[in-house]
């Protein structure tokens, strides 16, 4: 098809050229726990002492309250329970790497998906915890968000290329929305309908996957199909952030269906990145960063740009509580 920069940038940066894509202006319970798996000093030694302790009245009392004590000190070094997590857009191209590494961190996490047809549940397996649904339709919403803990949304309005582009005969290829499912509808509406039904539900963390861009209203993404796609996904950003969830919004450069786990990560602020060399990702490592937001204090009530260096260059990032640690902006 005529995208011809990169096999591997899709659609929403390469029929950008790389140059203009830049802004202008625990739960043990104490009865049911092993001995041997008290974890050590100083809940162990604090065991040994209430045991020896036990046989006066005084004693017993004593006993029984640093029994307490001790149960909920257990508990609060113990295993937590897992997250249930919901993902949109969880046949998309990034969704669905979101979705698998949920799956395969079970111990971490209940996955759950919304999927828009039929068609797509079959791709990521056809679970039961899939659910269909349009995310212009907050009815269908809601019953996909009922018990979780947290959602993580990657819905998009996603052009299409008009009909009768010759790539022989160069040019550029033209593109449009389908008629209702402009980024007005799905960017703005889908995704305010999520954070509701989300909000309403008790969700306790919202990841919410934008783009770079959004600072620069002249940017050529805002042309495609004249619908103002950046500012679209800039407003919904904006309800997330004011909506009193936790959030993680995570802005991400051009995306590459590359390997993930092997670039250093980069992070930035206001489309900074983008008057910079490194203004792409590879989507498995915006799935990666998805995820770890989930589980990192210092991913909440922050925005940010998300790009990386080319592979072989600089040092892979490992350590994503210190990655989020960079970032300082709330919006
Ligand atoms: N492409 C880039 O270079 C780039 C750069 C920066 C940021 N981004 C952003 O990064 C995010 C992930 O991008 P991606 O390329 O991985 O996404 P994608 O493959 O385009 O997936 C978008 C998903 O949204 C779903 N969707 C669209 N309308 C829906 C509706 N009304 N109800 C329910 N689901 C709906 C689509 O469902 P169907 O599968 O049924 O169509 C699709 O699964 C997007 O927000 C994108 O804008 C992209």
């Amino acid at each position: 098809m005529a995208m011809t920069t990169t096999t591997t940038t899709t659609l929403f940066h390469s029929l950008i050229p790389i140059n203009s894509y830049k802004p202008k202006a625990a739960a043990y319970s104490f009865v049911s726990l092993p001995r041997s798996s008290i974890p050590s000093s100083p809940s162990s030694l604090q065991f040994r002492s209430l045991v020896s302790d036990s046989t006066s009245v005084y004693g017993r009392r004593k006993f029984n309250e640093n029994l307490r004590r001790l149960s909920v000190t257990v508990s609060a070094a113990g295993a937590t329970e897992p997250l249930t997590v919901l993902v949109t857009g969880a046949g998309g191209r990034t969704g669905q790497i979101v979705y698998k590494k949920l799956k395969e961190r079970s111990d971490q996490f209940v996955a759950k998906g919304l999927v828009r047809t039929k068609e797509s549940k079959e791709k990521i397996g056809g679970e039961d915890e899939v659910f269909i649904g349009d995310i212009r339709d907050p009815e269908a919403i809601a019953s996909a968000v009922e018990g979780i803990d947290a959602l993580v949304i990657l819905t998009s309005a996603v052009p299409q290329m008009k009909p009768g582009f010759d790539p022989s005969k160069g040019g550029r290829p033209e593109f449009y929305f389908e008629e209702g499912a402009y980024p007005e509808q799905v960017d703005w509406i889908g995704q305010k309908n999520q954070i509701d039904a989300a909000k309403a539900a008790g969700v306790k963390q919202i990841v919410l996957v934008g783009s770079m861009g959004g600072t620069n209203i002249n940017h050529p993404l805002n042309s495609i199909g004249n619908a103002n796609i950046l500012v679209w996904k800039r407003k919904a950003e904006q309800y997330l952030a004011d909506s009193g969830i936790p959030y993680t919004i995570i802005r991400a450069g051009g995306l590459q269906d590359k390997e993930g786990g092997i670039r250093e990560l980069l992070v930035g602020k206001d489309d900074e990145l983008l008057e910079t060399e490194t203004r792409t990702i590879a989507r498995a490592d915006v799935a990666e960063v998805c995820v770890q937001a989930l589980q990192h204090e210092e991913a909440k009530s922050k925005a940010l740009d998300l790009a990386s260096k080319p592979e072989g260059t600089g040092t892979p990032t490992k350590d994503f509580k210190a990655l989020f640690a960079q970032v300082t902006t709330k919006f």
